[in-house]
């Protein structure tokens, strides 16, 4: 299909135009009011993040997209409570929230596992950090082990899993505390596509079935539109919100979904956002020839 065939991304189905409007009549979990970031460096103050406003509903599954340095990362931080903002409030269940806390789950793209205990123990520690009793916090645990179908590998140590399934345990972590929030911070960036694939799908099922809402952040704008409700796009230099988009691709999704109409519109209009037309290289990336004439390649 050629782009001009394509439908508006703003077009939605009635079904999809239904589900966005009982969305927007949740509750709201997350508040982010104009939020501004800025750190001092020896070439002078850059500002990260500027007049950040949004807010997600519960249940709903929120991704973050924008090119590299938007200031992504410094968002999420601060959402965890791990960066404070120069200015502006984060507000959690209508609660201002300035340190981290088991209300906000994190999962990062590196593997933050605990090495010396086993897949059971590092789902445990948190509940046993809140005060469970073991006997307690075991059968918990191995509840969340099960949703991210690890319990064949409940007593191994983390060396002994794969990428993918070290990142379904730190769900399972995150998930375990019973966060308002999971907060994912290209949490399968490592990933190769096909364990990637897997795991956004895996991700999808687990949403579905409980009472979480997800703010994820990615470089993959296939992942965004995959995964997404609505998909907040930053620009850089300053950080600010682009656009806000509704993403109109019917759920359940599936991979089939990656070449429908509503998919590609999407995308085409991520991509507008994400590289303009014209748009300069400003770190003036310049490839400098190192063969002789006459060994060209191509
Ligand atoms: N502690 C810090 N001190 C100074 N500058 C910082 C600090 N942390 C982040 N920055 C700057 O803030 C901007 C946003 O960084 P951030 O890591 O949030 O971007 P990002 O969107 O997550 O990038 P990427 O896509 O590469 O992960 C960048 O210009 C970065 O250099
Ligand atoms: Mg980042």
């Amino acid at each position: 299909m050629i782009n001009s065939e394509l439908p508006s991304y703003l077009e939605q189905e009635d079904r999809v135009a239904e589900r966005f409007k009982k969305l927007k009549e949740r509750e709201v979990i997350l508040e982010v009011k104009d939020l501004y970031k800025k750190f001092p460096t020896p070439k002078g103050e850059i500002t990260a993040l500027k007049e950040i406003n949004f807010k997600t509903h519960r249940r709903e599954f929120v991704c973050v997209i924008g090119p590299s340095g938007c200031g992504k990362s410094t968002l999420i931080r601060i959402l965890a409570g791990l960066e404070s903002p120069t200015q502006g409030q984060v507000l959690l269940d209508g609660k201002p929230k300035s340190e981290p806390g088991p209300d906000r789950g994190m999962v990062f793209q590196g593997y933050t596992l605990f090495p010396w205990l086993t897949i059971k123990k590092n789902v445990m520690f948190g509940l046993q950090m809140k005060g469970m009793t073991n006997v307690d916090a075991e059968s918990e645990a191995m509840q969340w082990v099960d949703l991210v179908g690890l319990s064949k590998f409940a007593e191994s140590y983390p060396h002994q899993l794969s990428g993918g399934m070290k990142q379904r345990v730190a769900i399972a972590r995150a998930l375990a505390n019973q966060p308002r929030i999971l907060l994912m911070d290209e949490p399968f960036g490592a990933l190769d596509p096909q364990t990637r694939l897997k795991m956004q799908t895996n991700l999808l099922e687990i949403w579905r079935n409980i009472d979480i809402t997800v703010l994820f952040i990615t470089h993959d704008l296939d992942e965004a539109i995959f995964l997404a409700d609505r998909i907040l796009v930053l620009k850089a230099n300053p950080g600010e919100v682009e656009e806000l988009i509704e993403v109109s691709v019917p759920r359940p999704r599936s991979p089939e979904q990656f070449l429908s109409p509503e998919f590609l519109a999407t995308k085409k209009r991520l991509e507008e956002l994400i590289h303009p037309e014209g748009e300069e290289d400003d770190e003036g990336f310049q490839l400098i020839r190192m063969t002789n004439v006459g060994d060209d390649v191509e």
